[in-house]
Parts: structure tokens; C-alpha cells; sequence
């Protein structure tokens, strides 16, 4: 995602979610920051998501009219026709199934995955016939907006199955790819911080209609065990966020996939870089109509929320789950790698088609704020096409 920075931040007027958010806090008590978090989201009549960017909202929260941000396959397909390049060695290395399962879960607008059949179609991708396509969305209005997007293709392959979660497919059931986007940024995070007596955790409280922060013991030991895991110790004084969905959703992932690959496209960083003294104040941000905010409290419902991935995690609770880490690279190096620059040859170079696929290579930008986690299990692959280039070393991954 991409904005300019405002933090001035207004403050939320009484709107149903504030109500339901206060009520709450007066009935249960505080919440967590990741139960605030839920709630601005994923509340099922309110939260940003499952409105599908707002409740005042009439069009997509994602791309540039009208929109919150922007997505790499909102920005441009360049995405799509590489993942495309990808997707044919990973079929060929499972020896060409007779169904080949692409997931995508997170699908927001379903924009990769129509780009990603339109060029398989051009290509004569040789799966095409053995797609089965399972969008893996949440959000009701977001599964209303896939469909609208993928009419034209139910009928392809094995056409398409919406599911609204990853607990919906049986386990390991699946051959050939699951893919996301942007999804794991999108799940709600524990803000902890390192205090004198040891980690506190972040809670949300209100006061005459007004929300405000809370520092105490930690909800649950699972937020000690994810730093010990991965053998961090944060400094006095740090604060950070920690993702238990991802820790859930990467070991469904493992479950459900019997043979093929898992790709994590996501803004993120190594363990070491998620603890680095630079993000001693965390990663958490808001979105609205393109301009970022650090005020999670301003808009609640309305502005999109989101933290930083933790790619050590999502690799060594793979690794535990029966995932291999097959590698580590930056969009940048990805796309290089599947052969971008092949691909725009002969488009004109001036045009704004061209201009925004450069935009996702950009070196102080998405080319490498943007990461590619390759995991696989069921086959046999010391790397795949998408990792030739890498900015990192093997090691790059393991724990801090
Ligand atoms: C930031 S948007 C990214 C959309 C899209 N991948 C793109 O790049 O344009 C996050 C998407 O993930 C969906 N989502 C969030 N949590 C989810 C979950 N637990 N399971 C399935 N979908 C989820 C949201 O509803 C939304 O469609």
C-alpha cells in the first residue's frame, strides 16, 4: 500500500462501530488492541473490510478513483504475467496433475486473479484446462465484487469456488498453488512493548465516548512465546506488533495443501529487520483516501489498518508445520527473475502502462518494501524461477 503521510487525524464522530466498540469496553472491559483491531475491520455489520471499504463507501477501496490505496495488481497485470511464468514451472515440477488448484486468498477486488487467467488464455498456458481457482475471501461485499470481476471465467478450467475460509477445505486436499497479496497485513496485531518489569501489551479503553490506550500484562503468554521463538529480546522501551493470525493462518495453509507452493507477496521484513532500532516505534499505519495515518483511533471503520509482515515467522512457523522455505526475495527480484523486462519489450515505453509496471520494480519504493516468501511441500525443488535473483542471503530468514 502506498499514501502520503497525514497524522493530523480527526477524530471518529459517534458512528455505530464507536457505539458498538463502547459498549463493549463498558460490558467485557478493555479490549486488545488486536480485539480493536478486529472490530475496525472485520466487524461483520461495520468493519472496514466487510463493508467493503467504509460504510459511506459506493466504489472499491482499492486503486486510484476514489480509492483508500493502491495494490500492485490494482496498479498493474505486469504482476499477473509473471506470476503466470511462475505457476507453469510449479505445474510442470508437480508433473502436471490432473487438477491444478490455484488459491488465492485475499482477493480483494479479484483483479490479479482475472489478469492471471486472461494470461494464461493469451499464453495458452498448458494448466489452463486443469485450473480449479479457489478465491479465499472474508468479506462478503469483496466476494460479491470477485464475482462481478470473474464472471466472464466461471467456465474455465475447473472453474471457480469461492470459499470464506481456509477451515472450509479439507486437509490436504490441494495440489498446485496458494497464493496472496497483501492478505497478511490485513490481520489484526497485538501491539506489545518492552517495559522494565518485561512485555506489556497495548489495550483499548474508553472514556466519555473517547477511546484511550492502556498498557498491562499481556493477554496471553502465546506474545512472550512468539519473541522467544524466534530468539528476539526487544530493548526496553520498543514497541512492535505481533501477528498471532498469521502464526494460525500460515499452519492452515500447511494443512490444507497437499503438494505445491505457497506465495506470500506482502511489505515486510526478516526478523532482524523487524526489530531493528529504526521500527522502535512499530509498523502500524492507517489508510485513507491515500494518505497514511499513525492514528488507529481517527476514522474507525472508515480507514483502512495495517501492519508490517514478519516473514522469519511466517517461515519458521511454516518449517514447523511441515512447509520447506524454498526462498526469500524482494518484488523487485521476483519480477526481474520471471523476466519483466522480456515482457514490456515491446510495449511503448512512454505509455502509462509501462510507467506503472516501473513503479512495482521502484528501488526506494514497492521493488523492495514489497517481499517474496516461496514455501513448498509434497515436491521435490531446491528453488524456483521467481527466486533466481535474490538481494538476500539463504540465511536471511532465520530467526533474529
Ligand atoms: C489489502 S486487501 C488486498 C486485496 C488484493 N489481494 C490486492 O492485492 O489488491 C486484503 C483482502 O484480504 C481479505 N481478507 C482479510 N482477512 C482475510 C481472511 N482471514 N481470510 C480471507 N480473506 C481475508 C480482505 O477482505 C481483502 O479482500
Amino acid at each position: 500500500m502506498i499514501g502520503q503521510a497525514d497524522n493530523k487525524g480527526m477524530e471518529s464522530p459517534d458512528s455505530p462501530l464507536m457505539q458498538h466498540i463502547t459498549a463493549l469496553i463498558r460490558e467485557t472491559g478493555p479490549l486488545t488492541f488486536a480485539r480493536f483491531m478486529e472490530l475496525a475491520l472485520y466487524d461483520e455489520e461495520h468493519g472496514y473490510y466487510m463493508t467493503g471499504g467504509g460504510s459511506s463507501r459506493t466504489t472499491s477501496p482499492i486503486g486510484r478513483e476514489g480509492g483508500d490505496f493502491f495494490t500492485a495488481p490494482s496498479l498493474s497485470p505486469i504482476l499477473a504475467k509473471c506470476l503466470v511464468r511462475q505457476l507453469e514451472e510449479i505445474d510442470e515440477r508437480l508433473g502436471h496433475p490432473p487438477v491444478f488448484h490455484l488459491v488465492e486468498m485475499g482477493p480483494g477486488d479479484g483483479t490479479l486473479l482475472r489478469d492471471i487467467l486472461q494470461e494464461c488464455r493469451e499464453q495458452q498456458a498448458s494448466f489452463l484446462p486443469r485450473l480449479a481457482c479457489i478465491p479465499v475471501e472474508r468479506s462478503p461485499v469483496f466476494r460479491r465484487r470477485q464475482q462481478e470481476t470473474l464472471a466472464g471465467w466461471k467456465e474455465q478450467g475447473e472453474g471457480i469456488q469461492w470459499v470464506d475460509d481456509l477451515q472450509s477445505i479439507v486437509d490436504a486436499s490441494l495440489t498446485g498453488t496458494l497464493l496472496s497479496n497483501e492478505l497478511v497485513d490485513a490481520f489484526p496485531v497485538h501491539r506489545v512493548r518492552m517495559g522494565q518489569d518485561g512485555l506489556q501489551e497495548l489495550y483499548v479503553t474508553s472514556r466519555d465516548h473517547a477511546l484511550q490506550e492502556r498498557w498491562a500484562e499481556p493477554s496471553t503468554p502465546e506474545l512472550a512465546s512468539f519473541l522467544s521463538d524466534l530468539d528476539v529480546e526487544l530493548p526496553v522501551g520498543f514497541t512492535t506488533e505481533i501477528n498471532l493470525e498469521a502464526v494460525k493462518w500460515i499452519k492452515q495453509v500447511a494443512r490444507v495443501l497437499d503438494r505445491g507452493v505457497v506465495i506470500t507477496i506482502d511489505y515486510g521484513h526478516t526478523a532482524q529487520d523487524y526489530f531493528a532500532p529504526e521500527r522502535k516505534n512499530g509498523t502500524l499505519m492507517g489508510y485513507h483516501r491515500h494518505t497514511v495515518s499513525t492514528n488507529p483511533y481517527t476514522r474507525v471503520g472508515e480507514q483502512d489498518l495495517t501492519a508490517h509482515v514478519n516473514f522469519s515467522s511466517l517461515a519458521h512457523t511454516g518449517e514447523q508445520a511441515g512447509l520447506t522455505t524454498t526462498g526469500f526475495t524482494n518484488l523487485q527480484h521476483f519480477l526481474m527473475s520471471l523476466g519483466i523486462d522480456e515482457l514490456v519489450k515491446g510495449w511503448d515505453q512512454e505509455s502509462a502502462v509501462v510507467r506503472a509496471a516501473a513503479r512495482l520494480l521502484r528501488p526506494h519504493g514497492m521493488g523492495t518494501t514489497f517481499k517474496v516468501l516461496m514455501q513448498h511441500k509434497g515436491i521435490v525443488v531446491s528453488t524456483l524461477r521467481g527466486l533466481r535473483h535474490r538481494p538476500f542471503f539463504d540465511a536471511v530468514l532465520a530467526t533474529a
